[in-house]
């Protein structure tokens, strides 16, 4: 959850350090720093904030030192402070650290390493690393370093800079993710491609338990029980320009604007009019798997959770197939009764939520086989499932998701309409839902020219403190989703809701001061929703309510409503979604919060 970026080479590491921190502050942002190999001394800058803070604090410093190592944290042990932003020092200054991961036993290394007289001045968990390289130096720094991680439980992404052995950075990795780009007689190290892809596209991916020596003219890999590996150098699947904010206030808002490309970029090649059918390579040899499996469990967490339950409506509804749906959290450790003949599925757009990978792992141990549906390329889950399906949504880099879910939401789609057809779905009812499916990003396009009369709905939301979001059938998760984007870019506590449990409980919230989002497309449960609206209205509520372009009857029922085209009932949540994130990406504009870094939050959860 943390970032961690590294280089060694012949150009002075300070500014690489500092841009490749830039381009990892979504994943935690909380304080930051770095530290550079200078006149065989290692100097260190760190900070409580930003990158720019760190920056500022810097100032005009000469750091000209060729070799080092930088950190953007989201704290987990100890508060967000200086003293606890990373790098972390030994006793006598010659090693420092940078970690992205948790020690789960460090404070019995920590107590341990007490007795023997290490001084600590830190509260978090990282720092008994440092100590512990130290403890075991006995010349080999390398030897010292994969003593240390062997009596390490948990995770890590870790990279060692030191003045006992100026020539090289040592890294490893376990369960947290690290690349390494290589270029001529440069070496760049980030937690992900987007710290490295401005200086290389070639990269050079850590497993679980590798560790690699990084010298100025050479990388070795090998395990931690010291064998050699040998690995391949693969492209990065995105340039810099497509994470560049490229003239937008906010990442979330180009995202959010991206999405007729990115709906189109994830349904190329992979639809078939003519058949009423689509085909996704990753999943071939699978299908009659999928078919003849008693289950589908679809596991993930957050937004991809909410794309999960629109999956189990599609699945279900057009392939007849059993579908359950998990938060990974809960599944990995709840002994789940699994067995061979089912299917699991996860879904994760990092592709490192420490949790949904647990959930596979859990999943593998039990026999089952294990898809993924990820967007990013080379991730720990795509990685670690039997096969799968890549988004092609491109990098997202603000941290509340919106393309990245309804490329989810297309891809589930997809898969639904191959196992229907392999089923009882008719060759026409496929040819609909496939033709319906290529005309949605046009109609994202006409949605997103409405972005003035949401942004005046949000001005009424902005100063509330509360709201409810309610739907039914396939937009029931919709809802969850959009009180998910309001809660965690706004901090307006908003509750989503299936429309019919209100009269269940939350119907005692409503009152004035309770705005009421409401998704009222004409589908096959629209009755049931007029109703819920007209209990609502009987109460005072203020509703907004999503409906179809040419909907005269909710118009005349509520406060007010956004309008988006017609599409058939099992592709409404590709649509009715976009005005939910454009109205909480306005909403928390017009309280001034940090859109694209909401407090406490980090793009990739990759501790539990
Ligand atoms: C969504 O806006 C949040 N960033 C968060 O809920 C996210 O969906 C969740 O952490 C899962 O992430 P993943 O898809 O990368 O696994």
């Amino acid at each position: 959850m943390c970032g961690i970026v590294g280089y060694i080479g012949k150009s002075a590491a300070l500014p690489i350090l500092l841009n490749g921190l830039k381009r990892l502050e979504y994943r935690g942002y909380d304080s930051a720093g770095i530290a550079i190999l200078q006149d065989n001394k290692i100097w260190i800058g760190k900070n409580r904030g930003k990158i720019k803070d760190l920056e500022i604090e810097i100032g005009g410093e000469e750091v000209g030192g060729t070799v080092g190592i930088g950190h953007t944290r989201w704290a987990t042990h100890g508060e967000p402070s200086r003293v606890n932003a990373h790098p972390h020092l030994d006793c006598k200054g010659e090693v420092a650290i940078v970690h992205n991961g948790i020690i789960e036993n460090y404070s019995i290394l920590k107590s341990r390493l007490q007795a023997e007289g290490h001084k600590f001045k830190s509260q978090t968990d990282t720092e008994v690393l440092v100590h512990l390289i130290e403890m075991f130096y006995k010349g080999d720094l390398i030897n010292a370093f994969r003593k240390s991680l062997r009596l390490v439980q948990g995770t890590f992404g870790i990279i060692v800079l030191s003045s006992l052995q100026p020539d090289y950075l040592l890294v490893a990795r376990r369960g947290s993710p690290l690349v390494i780009g290589i270029a001529d007689g440069e070496t760049y190290i980030g937690s992900d491609g987007s710290a490295v892809v401005e200086h290389t596209r070639d990269v050079i991916y850590l497993e679980d338990d590798e560790m690699a020596i990084i010298g100025r003219d050479e990388t070795q890999v090998r395990t931690l029980q010291d064998k050699k590996v040998s690995k391949s150098v693969e492209k990065l699947p995105f340039d810099l320009n497509e994470i560049q904010k490229e003239g937008y206030p906010h990442f979330m808002l180009k995202e959010i604007s991206e999405q007729p490309r990115t709906m189109a970029d994830s349904m190329r090649g992979r639809i078939l009019l003519e058949e009423g059918n689509a085909k996704l390579g990753g999943l071939e040899g699978y299908w009659d798997r999928l078919r003849d499996s008693s289950r589908l469990i679809i596991t993930a967490c957050g937004t991809s959770w909410h794309a999960a339950l629109i999956g189990e409506y599609l699945i279900e509804q057009l392939a007849q197939i059993h579908v359950e749906v998990e938060y990974a959290s809960e599944f990995r450790y709840r002994n789940p009764v699994i067995d061979k003949n089912d299917v699991v599925l996860a879904i994760s757009q990092s592709g490192e939520t420490a949790d949904t990978l647990a959930a596979v792992r859990e999943a593998k141990c039990k026999g089952a086989l294990t898809l993924g549906l990820c967007n990013v390329v080379g991730s720990s889950i795509a990685r670690e499932t039997d096969a799968g399906v890549y988004l092609h949504a491109g990098p997202e880099i603000g941290v509340a998701s919106t393309k990245a879910f309804t490329s989810q939401v297309v891809v589930l789609t997809m898969m639904a309409t191959i196992l229907g057809r392999m089923g009882h779905l008719a060759a026409e009812d496929g040819r609909m839902i496939t033709q319906e499916l290529v005309e949605i990003p046009d109609k994202i396009n006409r949605i997103l020219q409405k972005q003035d009369q949401i942004k005046d709905i949000a001005r009424t939301m902005a100063d509330k403190h509360n709201a409810l979001y309610l739907g039914r059938g396939y937009n029931y998760p919709v809802a969850l989703e959009g009180a998910l984007k309001m809660k965690e870019i706004s901090y307006i506590h908003a509750e989503g809701y299936p429309a019919a449990e209100m009269k269940h409980g939350p119907i005692a919230l409503i009152d004035e001061n309770m705005p009421v989002v409401i998704i009222a497309v004409k589908d096959s449960v629209y009755d049931k929703i007029l109703s819920n609206i007209e209990e609502i209205k009987a109460r005072g509520g203020w509703v907004i309510a999503v409906v179809f372009e040419d909907d005269n009857v909710v118009k005349k029922k509520v406060d007010c409503v956004i309008e988006i085209p017609h599409t058939i009932q099992c592709l409404t949540p590709l649509l009715t979604a976009i005005p939910l994130q454009i109205l909480a990406y306005h909403t928390a504009v017009l309280k001034g919060c940090d859109v694209d870094q909401p407090r406490n939050l980090a793009k990739s959860v990759t501790v539990e």
